[in-house]
């Protein structure tokens, strides 16, 4: 076997069902709403990993300082052979888990929507590790994964705190599915950022050179590339707010003036009232009592809870029941 395979386990034109269906729904509902997996398109997949870099954004230190420190640990308490891993990314931090817990891993199974990141992510990690089998999955990992037969023990990392992507309904839902996959003793590393100070919160989701801004727009690039809009992305601006009560940062682009969106593709035009705002992203932030909760009604018992130096984020490891 190659060393490297990818599995689109939807086809092409079911992501674009799935892109007119969410867009469709999102964009006639009143507040207005659009799920965060539609940012990572390329473009989108590069302006996070710059997001990644910036001085504001505190969690990809944060959790990679964790990492670092905990590999060895994480290695020894799962003796996982196959490492398969949720919204992979670029797989920065992953690679120091991998490091970590080879010679006896077999297999790597990066599971992500965006295709540029899978493929470069495979190509930096076999460059040096020839010997690692890495198979890939384009796939939504909250539609229920086929995972490739690989050799137990499992551990699934869930990282970078994308679990505050989910909204809390579909964040139990998705819990659930991941212990579904997985057989009792396997193991979940789970990276949480927690909840701190609003101000340092708010700047870490709109920084000072206006990545984050420009990510966010992008989610726009791909409804006028996919769909035919002509959603103009000047005629928003980049909103980051934290919501004290719900403990999460929402993402918003707020009209500048009253204008629509044409969206040939869906036969729809978009009205936006002058001020009127579009949630893009919730990124909840966490604290330990309800990551221990959360898992457990999952079915998983939280055996470590590990934070970087500065109490900023956090790295759990469970047990499946
Ligand atoms: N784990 C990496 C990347 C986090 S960015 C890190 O910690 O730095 C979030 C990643 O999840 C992106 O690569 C994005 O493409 C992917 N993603 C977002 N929603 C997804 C979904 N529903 N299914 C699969 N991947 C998703
Ligand atoms: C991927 N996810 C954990 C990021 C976050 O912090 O919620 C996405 C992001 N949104 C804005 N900046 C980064």
């Amino acid at each position: 076997m190659s060393p490297f395979q990818l599995t689109r386990t939807l086809a092409p034109d079911a992501a674009d069902a799935d892109l007119r269906a969410d867009v469709l729904d999102g964009l006639t509902r009143s507040p207005k709403t659009l799920p965060p997996k539609w940012f990572y398109d390329a473009k989108g997949s590069g302006l996070f990993e710059e997001i990644t870099r910036l001085p504001e954004y505190y969690p990809t230190r944060a959790e990679r300082e964790i990492i670092i420190a905990r590999a060895a640990e994480i290695a020894a308490a799962t003796g996982a052979r196959t490492l398969i891993e949720l919204g992979s990314g670029s797989s920065e931090k992953t690679r120091y888990l991998i490091d970590a817990l080879l010679p006896d891993l077999d297999t790597y199974v990066p599971v992500d929507v965006s295709e540029s990141a899978l493929t470069g992510a495979a190509t930096a990690l076999l460059a040096e590790r020839p010997a690692l089998k890495v198979h890939a999955l384009l796939a939504d990992f909250t539609r229920g994964l086929a995972l490739p037969g690989a050799p137990g023990p499992h551990l699934v990392a869930f990282l970078g705190g994308t679990i505050g992507n989910l909204l809390p309904d579909e964040r139990r839902a998705f819990l659930r599915s991941v212990r579904a996959m997985l057989a009792p003793g396997d193991a979940l590393l789970l990276g949480t950022d927690l909840v701190k100070d609003e101000a340092t919160l708010v700047a870490a989701y709109d920084d000072a050179d206006g990545v984050t801004a420009a990510f966010n727009k992008n989610v726009l690039s791909v409804i006028d590339r996919e769909l035919g809009a002509d959603a103009d992305l000047d005629a928003f601006d980049h909103v980051a707010l934290w919501d004290a009560e719900r403990e999460w940062i929402e993402m918003r682009l707020r009209a500048r003036h009253a204008l629509s969106v044409k969206i040939p593709e869906l036969n729809l035009v978009v009205p936006f009232a002058a001020g009127e705002e579009l949630r893009t992203e919730v990124s909840a932030k966490f604290r330990e009592e309800g990551v221990r909760e959360e898992l457990a009604a999952a079915g998983f018992d939280l055996a470590h809870w590990w934070t970087d130096e500065k109490g900023r984020f956090a790295l759990s490891l469970s047990t499946a029941r």
